[in-house]
């Protein structure tokens, strides 16, 4: 059975298609990179914004109409979207055949073996649809008590040559789902509560990737600073730990912890966990992690990214809005003030460090100087990029149910691209701070350099998410001779550019760490010269 998966959304919707990939290959089934190759076809999809929605919707028209002209196809919609328009969407779309959340995944092959097996006299009515609907909240302990999904994320055989993360760099996810509630966001809704994995798992996962040539892991989890595993808690009859529910925000006041800390009780938290990873698997190069709530980030995770090399000193911790009024009406759970604080605190323990974020403009009742308020935090924190989203008002989050969006659309739009325009002016800023630096680089792709630069670096950027920060999946480039350019990041993920002689030269570095020298500065990127005396592999 030939398979074409298609992946909208963020890193962790990647993450999943790549052990979807891997678990169906185990069982018989090939991967096409085109849809009118495969049988089987599967959208694993995302909800965050109306338009994620659309595009998934777009390719799902089309697989309908195949199916109306004769072709016998079996699509799959996974992810999100399934969880979140539920049922409704197999009433309103006969042409999907298959439903499956993001948090039943490990039922996937179950549910395409039920409907292959499927004849017109006998179709498969039931035993399509694998949702978490309410019931993963409700029964959260238990679920995460008997996650299959952990099965899932061990069994992963790590195939460079289909990891969406690129070569030699994955993802491993630390933490599952959301207990936040921001007003505006579905992701609670879809991926469930905040569960998080056994950190002996979590490092033995990072150490079967290493023997098999991963050099960079990144640390996936809605809010990877919230990760706190506390021991002999959930266990197995034969001892062995389990994926556990998160903590709640109470865990992280000082005066809890320190009744935590008086009874005993055994935690690893963000720090520890980064700090066993990094001591544990010297094999990987770089260690990062996203995203982080800006909330919480104990003193300790900014002093193991200090002092641990391979930590890299990036953080993607999105604001969101820079008024305290919209703050509050988005249910953030900090002010301007403490986001300042965080921030100066990360650069003053982390030299070197990168910030990246997100931020949404037009919340409902956003005015004028909420907006402005906006802009002043772009312009007082050296942000090396921010991700800009119009509000796009999700069904069954709070801000839907109870605050009108009342910002009409070219207002968002104008804020949308005045915003853009600071953040590109911050970002140039940011970036020219770093000229004449000698810098690690690990390369991850390459390019023509004869493409306009803008519109390529655009690309670059633009190649990647709906709302995070960028995967390093780069454009390929045509296969010809002329300028071409080595395309990698710095352990604080800026993008770095190198011009190299020929296509095969580029294609040499990608997988691999070289210093280079940073010689010239642009809003997205930096142009960097490889250095020759020391252009071997290295460290950070
Ligand atoms: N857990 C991360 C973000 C996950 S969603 C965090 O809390 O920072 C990724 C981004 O999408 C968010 O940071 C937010 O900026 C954006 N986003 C989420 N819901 C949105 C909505 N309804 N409209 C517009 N942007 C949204
Ligand atoms: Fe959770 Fe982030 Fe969504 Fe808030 S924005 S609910 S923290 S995923
Ligand atoms: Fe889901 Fe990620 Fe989109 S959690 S809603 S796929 S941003």
């Amino acid at each position: 059975m030939r398979v074409y998966l298609e992946t909208f959304g963020c890193q962790m919707n990647e993450l999943d298609s790549e052990l979807v990939r891997s678990n169906l290959h185990s069982l018989g089934y090939s991967f096409v990179d085109r849809p009118e190759e495969a049988s089987v076809i599967l959208f694993n999809t995302c909800s965050v914004r109306e338009q994620a929605e659309q595009k998934a919707w777009s390719r799902i028209g089309i697989i309908g109409q195949r199916k109306k002209a004769g072709e016998k196809l079996i699509l799959g919609v996974l992810g999100c979207m399934a969880e979140r328009d539920g049922l409704d969407m197999l009433r309103r779309h006969p042409q999907v055949d298959i439903l499956c959340g993001p948090g039943e995944l490990d039922r996937l092959p179950h549910l395409l073996a039920n409907m292959r097996s499927a004849t017109d006299e006998r179709p498969a009515r039931t035993e399509r649809v694998a949702l978490a609907g309410n019931s993963s909240r409700r029964t959260a302990t238990l679920e995460a008590a008997q996650d299959g999904l952990e099965a899932l994320d061990l069994s992963r055989s790590f195939d460079p040559a289909h990891s969406l993360a690129g070569t030699a760099s994955a993802y491993v996810r630390i933490t599952r789902g959301c207990n936040k509630f921001c007003t505006y966001c579905v992701v609670p809704h879809t991926r469930g509560a905040e569960v998080h994995r056994p950190p002996d798992h979590i490092v033995d996962e990072c150490k079967r990737l290493a023997d098999q040539g991963v050099i960079e892991v990144t640390l996936l989890g809605q809010t990877v600073n919230h990760y706190r595993y506390t021991h002999g808690r959930a266990l197995t009859v034969d001892g062995r730990e389990l994926p556990q529910v998160g903590p709640g925000l109470a865990a992280f006041r000082p005066q809890d912890a320190r009744v935590r800390a008086a009874s005993g009780e055994r935690t690893t938290t963000f720090a520890d966990l980064l700090f066993r990873l990094h001591e544990e698997v010297p094999a990987l190069r770089r260690i990062r992690f996203v995203t982080s709530y800006p909330r919480d980030f104990s003193d300790e995770a900014l002093q193991v990214m200090a002092q641990c090399d391979r930590v890299c000193p990036y953080l993607h911790a999105p604001a969101q809005s820079g008024s305290d009024r919209i703050l509050k009406l988005m249910n953030r759970g900090y002010t301007v003030s403490e986001y300042l604080e965080f921030v100066d605190r990360a650069f003053q323990i982390v030299p070197d460090l990168c910030l990246a974020g997100d931020f949404i403009v037009g919340f409902p009742t956003e005015t004028d100087e909420d907006f402005e308020a906006t802009c002043d935090l772009v312009r007082r924190v050296p942000f090396k990029n921010n991700f800009i989203f119009k509000y796009s008002p999700r069904p069954g989050t709070v801000a839907y149910d109870r605050i009108p969006d009342d910002v009409p659309d070219e207002v968002k739009r104008w804020r949308n691209n005045r915003l853009l325009a600071l953040q590109s002016e911050r970002s140039a800023l940011v970036h020219a701070e770093w000229l004449g630096r000698t810098l690690p680089v690990f390369f991850q792709g390459t390019r023509s350099a004869r493409r306009a630069p803008a519109a390529a670096a655009a690309g670059l950027v633009g190649a990647t998410i709906e709302g995070r920060d960028p995967a390093p999946s780069f454009p390929a480039g045509p296969d010809s001779v002329g300028s071409w350019q080595a395309i990698g990041r710095t352990a604080g993920d800026l993008i770095v550019a190198v011009s190299m002689n020929s296509s095969a030269d580029a294609r040499a570095l990608v997988g691999s760490i070289h210093t280079a020298t940073m010689v010239g500065a642009e809003a997205l990127l930096l142009r960097g010269r490889l250095d020759e005396q020391n252009s071997s592999v290295i460290g950070l």
